[in-house]
């Protein structure tokens, strides 16, 4: 290897001590506690390379500094040569910014083979990445088994047919879709990721984004309004109205989905969702107003409130955390509940203030399903242009919380990608790559404001180095020069917004 070391993410400190050398068989590790949570130290030089981590994680995360310094070849699956890899001799000083860096796969919108998730936890270990955010159920599927209720996947796990992109001409992919993963394979998938120093966070959406659910159990939707059997799993994109009945049993059956989740999923966190409940069958529905009345809720959003103050309860005596996307806000926020926030910086602004931790994932800057270019060539662009420089230009903290007691309640962030137009595992490696190694390092770097980042020197890390580790991971990134023909989706119509004015600006 020749030439200065070029890390994703950026080290907090490194230190060339001059020479390379062929590094051996053993690699020294330790932990030591001083260090804190996920830091290491890494030194290679002519006599040895130890890792000193302040956890079984530093030390993890220490090898994953150590593999990049042996060069591209050594993110392939098995080594080219017999040769030991030439490294630069050199002490790295690291430890993340924020305790929770976090990539979200929406596998509801449309399926990702369990093999294709846990190819994920390997690319998310290479870049120091550590929170897996599965969003399992949605309008369009449920894909998660739950014994007791074997319909949620007999009849939520798969769609007869599939809107092809936004918008006209109206387009239909005619093939069946659908999938789920087992416990057991959920098991696996948490288990593997474990061992990469991941943490899985299941989510299962209430009481809006439920109509796969309710076509499973058309009883837990609002049957007094509407014909709740009626509509099956739905095949066009978009927010469905069939929301869950705010009733007890409805309760009562998803206590029953979280105690199954409760044992596949060890973690603290759980995600009930909680956006985008349109409250349209609430306002017709008898049972829902005689509801409202008898819990004293004063309206839909009340009612919102109680059912995930319900569940912020029972995770809490099960000795879990709730969190939820940020409308779980609206008409109050549970106590010990921590948001999401995907709307602007607002919620996570006003949740912070009030004391609640909060991850930033603002849809204006890290939604990875947004097209990353103006080419008219991006495969079915959707939503504002976030470029490779945007997402490296992303601030988790705003100014308003900057440098007050809160901002130690933004406790870290995430780039999420809904998979309305990524039908397979290349459409969602073109959406996350590499947009998400530019995430990774405002995630886990202390970087400078967002204007005085020096992203020339990123993306010059990123010729030199890093788009060679991602062909040897063999993921299918966005060429920088635009997609490749057979990236391109011909025909099938987007739907881009107008690029907002950097939102960093206004929180
Ligand atoms: C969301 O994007 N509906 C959380």
């Amino acid at each position: 290897m020749t030439g200065e070391p070029n890390l994703i993410p950026a080290p907090r400190r490194l230190e060339p001590t001059g020479g390379s050398g062929p590094i051996g068989d053993t690699v020294v590790c330790r932990v030591d506690p001083l260090l804190g949570p996920e830091a290491y130290r890494l030194t290679v030089a002519a006599d040895r390379v130890e890792i000193v981590g302040g956890d079984d994680a530093g030390v993890f995360w220490g090898r994953q500094t150590l593999r990049q310094l042996s060069g591209p070849d050594a993110f392939r699956r098995a080594p080219l040569s017999r040769e030991p890899a030439v490294v630069p001799y050199l002490t790295v000083e690291d430890a993340p910014r924020f305790a929770w860096r976090g990539l979200m796969l929406d596998v509801a919108r449309h399926f990702l083979a369990k093999d294709d998730v846990l190819r994920y936890v390997d690319v998310l270990a290479a870049h120091k990445l550590n929170v897996l955010h599965l969003h399992l159920t949605d309008d369009q599927g449920w894909r998660v088994e739950i014994k007791r209720y074997p319909r949620l996947t007999e009849v939520g796990a798969w769609r007869p047919r599939t809107r092809l992109g936004w918008g006209e001409p109206e387009l239909w992919d005619e093939r069946p879709h659908g999938g789920f993963y087992t416990q057991d394979d959920l098991r696996e998938i948490v288990a593997y990721a474990a061992e990469r120093h991941i943490r899985v966070v299941p989510e299962i959406d209430l009481p809006g984004h439920s109509q796969a659910a309710v076509a499973a159990y058309p009883e837990l939707g609002n049957a007094d309004a509407v014909d709740t059997g009626a509509p099956g799993v739905k095949t066009d994109w978009g927010i469905s109205p069939h929301v869950l009945a705010p009733t007890d049993a409805v309760v009562e059956f998803y206590e029953g989905v979280f105690t199954e989740i409760l044992e596949v999923f060890p973690g603290r966190f759980v995600h009930i969702g909680g956006d985008e409940c349109v409250k349209d069958q609430w306002r017709e529905s008898p049972t829902a107003q005689a509801r409202i009345a008898e819990l004293g809720v004063g309206d839909e959003d009340g009612l919102q409130s109680w059912m995930i103050r319900h569940f912020d309860r029972w995770l809490a005596a099960r000795g879990r955390r709730l969190i939820g996307w940020d409308e779980i806000l609206q008409g109050g926020l549970a106590p010990g509940a921590a948001v999401m926030c995907w709307r602007w910086y607002t919620g996570g602004v006003a949740a912070a203030e009030a004391g609640h931790d909060v991850v930033m994932c603002p849809q204006q800057e890290v939604y990875l399903d947004h097209v990353q270019s103006e080419d008219a060539g991006e495969p079915v662009p959707f939503g504002w242009v976030h470029t490779l420089e945007d997402v490296y230009r992303f601030e988790p903290v705003p100014p308003r919380l900057s440098g007050t007691p809160h901002a130690a309640h933004v406790i870290g962030t995430q780039a999420n990608l809904w998979s309305e137009v990524t039908e397979n595992r290349a459409r969602v490696d073109y959406q996350v790559f590499p947009r998400l190694a530019a995430f990774a390092e405002v995630a886990w770097s202390t970087l400078p404001h967002p204007d005085k980042r020096d992203f020339g020197d990123f993306d010059r890390r990123m010729h030199e180095a890093h788009y060679a580790r991602l062909d040897a991971l063999d993921i299918a990134y966005r060429p920088p020069t635009g997609p490749h023909p057979w990236q391109q989706r011909p025909g099938i119509p987007g739907r881009m917004h107008h690029k907002p004015r950097r939102t960093w600006y206004m929180a």
